[in-house]
């Protein structure tokens, strides 16, 4: 039977946060912003092994009470310069089976759910090629000139923002992401190979912590959090 893992590519710096501590490790409620969402993973039943992909001189992350997610959680020094690189070195060290599902989930989105994770695995656990979280777009889209004027809008319908967790096969997923390097994220190496990952509805409270007033957001969100 196949297994399930999480793997959290956590190698970045968060250069738009304009800050020296890398943004996965801002204070978030009491805790690293990373222990948020290892901690809703380590969680969830499903998931046997999470694996933590960070940068090889690493100073953070051991200075931290981990022995909540004790037996579930495997960090793994080998982060690289890109994210995709993260995620394709992560994989070859975790050395999963092909046919293991792995949830690649940022380390950036701490608001993430029980409700979504199991949603997306019964939704996906028996699909042929796999799929990501996503929301469709709500806002009017509006294409930018060189003088950021509006130089048109661009029709929504049919326009879904890519979130994660993204979930595919361990095998399939190593093959993808050796011939697309520059990815930003997983979906978009396996719709290289001509495969079409499914779409599963999630919302907007899965975002990605990116600029500094996001801080506040993300806070009052894991207070009310209930799963
Ligand atoms: O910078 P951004 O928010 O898009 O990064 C998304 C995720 O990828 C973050 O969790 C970040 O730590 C990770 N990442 C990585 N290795 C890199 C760049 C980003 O693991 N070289």
């Amino acid at each position: 039977m196949s297994e399930f893992h999480a793997l959290v590519p956590a190698a970045g710096f968060g250069a738009r946060m304009g800050i020296e501590v890398p943004k996965q490790y801002l204070d978030l409620a009491g805790q690293p912003m990373i222990w948020h969402a290892i901690s809703t993973l380590c969680a969830c039943p499903d998931i046997k092994t999470v694996y933590v992909v960070l940068a090889p001189d690493d100073e953070y992350f051991s200075q931290y009470d981990w022995s909540h997610c004790e037996g579930k959680l495997a960090p793994l020094y080998c982060g690289g310069a890109t994210r995709a690189e993260s995620v394709a070195n992560g994989l070859l060290a975790a050395e999963l089976e092909p046919d293991d599902w792995v949830l690649v989930h940022d380390a950036a989105r701490p608001c993430l759910t029980q409700h979504l994770l199991s949603r997306m695995i019964s939704e996906l656990r028996d699909d042929p090629v796999g799929g990501i979280l996503a929301v469709p777009v709500a806002d009017t889209l509006k294409r930018a000139d060189a003088q950021q004027r509006i130089a048109c809008t661009e029709p929504r319908e049919g326009l879904w923002q890519a979130q994660t967790p993204q979930m595919f096969r361990a095998g399939l997923l190593a093959g993808a992401l050796a011939h697309c390097k520059t990815v930003t994220d997983e979906a978009s190496a396996i719709e290289a190979m001509g495969l079409q990952p499914k779409l599963v509805a999630s919302d907007s409270s899965n975002f990605k912590v990116t600029y500094p007033h996001d801080i506040v957001l993300a806070e009052l969100l894991l207070k009310h959090k209930n799963n």
